[in-house]
């Protein structure tokens, strides 16, 4: 496995393959590898092939992050990554170097950035207004750094990938964007970096997101064709939600899941997507009901 940090190094290399017509795939993470990101890994070498290359990209972007929210204190292992991505049969883990990918010399720094402007604005983007903004600019640059024939996302974060999917026909990225099912814990819980963070305490209770979202699904099923409003069934998530006195919600919406667009009555194809905070811990997950 070669490991790639310079912009200049990893585009001249993209364009090498590109002459050569070798196949392409991307993994965008932001490190702290776990099974999630290593079933991407896997999905990308089922579309490239053998003779293909896979690139996995590790990089806390900070234009994705609120002021307020937990850059500095995201988890970070670099060591780890390596040997995970080696193990995993990543052929090029590119870690760009920060002040390259956002120049912040007083004067000349970084200044354009990619927005998707409807898709962004519910949900994630609601509660955090920059991050798509930050999302969108960093996929946006790494594809241009890359030049991958496909992209993979994982469908824990459902809103990041329908955004990601519109900005690349929007713009004409030449990227396929594929996205992977969500790994989960025994109990349930989708594995997210963040998950490291929680107190044993919290982590019991996380397992509220996941009995949320399977109750939404049976109330729904049970209601079949007819369907229930989503105000019932937020009252419902609310009610599932008492039994777990650390977990804080943030929202939970049911929505189209080609459009984005909410559904006022909803019914089995519907998707349903929360956000709970735990402590200083903000977990997301979502399900087709
Ligand atoms: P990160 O949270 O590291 O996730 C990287 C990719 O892994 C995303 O596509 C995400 O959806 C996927 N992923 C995370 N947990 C998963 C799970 N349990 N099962 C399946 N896939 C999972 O998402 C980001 O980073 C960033 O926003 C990024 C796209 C890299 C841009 O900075």
């Amino acid at each position: 496995m070669r490991e790639i940090r310079s912009l200049a190094g990893m585009q001249r290399q993209a364009r090498g393959w590109q002459r050569a017509g070798t196949r392409v795939a991307l993994v965008p993470t932001m490190g702290y590898l776990h099974e999630g990101h290593l079933s991407l890994v896997c999905r990308a070498r089922q579309v490239v092939g053998p003779a293909g290359v896979v690139v996995l990209s590790v990089y806390v972007n900070p234009t994705q992050f609120g002021p307020r929210e937990d850059l500095a204190r995201y988890p970070r292992d670099l060591q780890r990554d390596r040997r995970l991505c080696r193990e995993a049969g990543v052929d090029v883990m590119f870690v760009p170097d920060d002040a390259a990918m956002y120049v912040r010399e007083p004067g000349r720094e970084h200044s354009t950035f990619v927005g998707e402007q409807v898709l962004s604005a519910g949900m994630e983007g609601a509660s955090r207004p920059t991050h798509f903004r930050g999302v969108t600019t960093v996929v946006a640059k790494l594809f241009n750094l890359v030049l991958p024939e496909v992209a993979v996302f994982g469908a824990k974060d459902f809103q990041q990938a329908a955004v990601v999917r519109r900005m690349t026909r929007d713009l004409n990225f030449p990227v396929r964007i594929v996205v992977a099912p969500t790994v989960r814990e025994e109990d349930g819980l989708a594995r997210s970096s963040r998950n490291v963070r929680l107190s044993s305490e919290e982590r019991a209770q996380a397992v509220a997101l996941r009995e949320v979202l399977l109750a939404l699904r049976r109330a729904v099923q049970t209601a079949g064709g007819a369907g229930r409003t989503a105000g019932a069934l937020g009252r419902l998530a609310t009610q599932c939600l008492e039994r777990f006195p650390l977990v804080r919600l943030d929202y939970v919406a049911f929505f189209d899941p080609e459009t984005l667009v909410p559904c006022r009555r909803v019914t089995p194809g519907c998707q349903a997507a929360l956000a709970v905070c735990l402590g200083q811990t903000r977990l997301i997950d979502n399900e087709r009901l």
